[in-house]
């Protein structure tokens, strides 16, 4: 198990899904965490499940669509714990919100992230930056076996365009930043889950239909756990991959391979 011992993390989105399972995960493996959320409930609750399993946490309020509120909590981080060598860009949202809105949080957050981040790492004694991307930053995504109707088009508009423009997006800032950074002691990385099993993807596995089609689509024949998303944030984060640095990596049950 990849150790994270005497580091400290910020993960935004930390209030559920993949996030709070990075938080435990990253928190078992040594480091003190920063729980970062717009829903800061959901953070503390995130902070009482580490707490509870014998790990370091705290938690603060951000909105990643606000360089401001990121930078202060890359402050706030550094301030609580002494330091800051793991940032997790991973806060996120699906459907229902439109092209503006999915752009602002999902794109322009990870890039405030990485345009404070990675200078602030550099200048602190380097670090990692994993960014939550998606197998939607590789490929256009089908949610249904059935090819969609102009109606259904006309409602989604904005949305999941928006998400797999926003997620590619992720995907090349990674690998920028990843050139830029590299040299000066910060190594940026990403993710790309398929479909984990989080509240963003509730929706979609409510209806069995829709679920058995997704699995369909994942050749190891079931979706993702939060957690086997978290395993991998660790692993990136720590000194196991301090030769890895600029990869867009699918964990996707296989999603992408075909
Ligand atoms: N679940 C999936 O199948 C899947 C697949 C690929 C990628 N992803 C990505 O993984 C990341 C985490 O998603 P999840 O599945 O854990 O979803 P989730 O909805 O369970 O968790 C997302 C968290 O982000 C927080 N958040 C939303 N907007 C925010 C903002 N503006 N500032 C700060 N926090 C904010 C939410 O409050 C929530 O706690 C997202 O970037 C998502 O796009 C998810």
């Amino acid at each position: 198990m990849s150790s994270l011992e005497g580091k400290v993390a910020l993960i935004t989105g930390a209030g559920g899904g993949i996030g709070r399972a990075s938080a435990i995960d990253m928190a078992a493996r040594g480091a003190a965490v920063m729980c970062a959320d717009i829903n800061t409930q959901a953070a503390e609750g995130t902070v009482a499940l580490v707490s509870e399993a014998g790990g370091v946490a705290d938690s603060c309020a951000v909105d990643v669509s606000n360089a401001e509120e990121v930078r202060r909590a890359i402050e706030a981080t550094a301030e609580r714990f002494g330091g800051l060598q793991v940032l997790f860009n991973n806060a996120g949202v699906g459907g229902g919100y439109d092209w503006d809105q999915t752009i602002a949080i999902n794109l322009t957050g990870v890039y405030y992230g990485l345009r404070i981040g990675a200078p602030y790492l550099a200048q602190n004694g380097g670090g990692a930056i994993i960014n939550t991307s998606s197998i939607a930053g590789l490929v256009g995504l089908s949610a249904s076996p059935l090819p969609p109707t102009l109606e259904e088009l006309e409602e989604a508009e904005g949305g999941p365009g928006a998400y797999i423009a926003a997620k590619h997006g992720v995907a090349g800032l990674t690998k920028q930043f990843a050139i830029n950074y590299g040299a000066l002691g910060v190594r940026v990385n990403a993710i790309s889950p398929g479909f984990i099993e989080t509240a963003m993807t509730a929706e979609f596995r409510a209806e069995p239909e829709i679920e058995q089609y997704l699995i369909s689509q994942h050749p190891i024949g079931r979706l993702g756990r939060p957690e086997e998303i978290a395993s991998v944030a660790s692993f990136l984060a720590s000194e196991d991959a301090s030769f890895i640095n600029g990869v867009v990596l699918p964990v996707d049950g296989g999603y992408t391979a075909r």
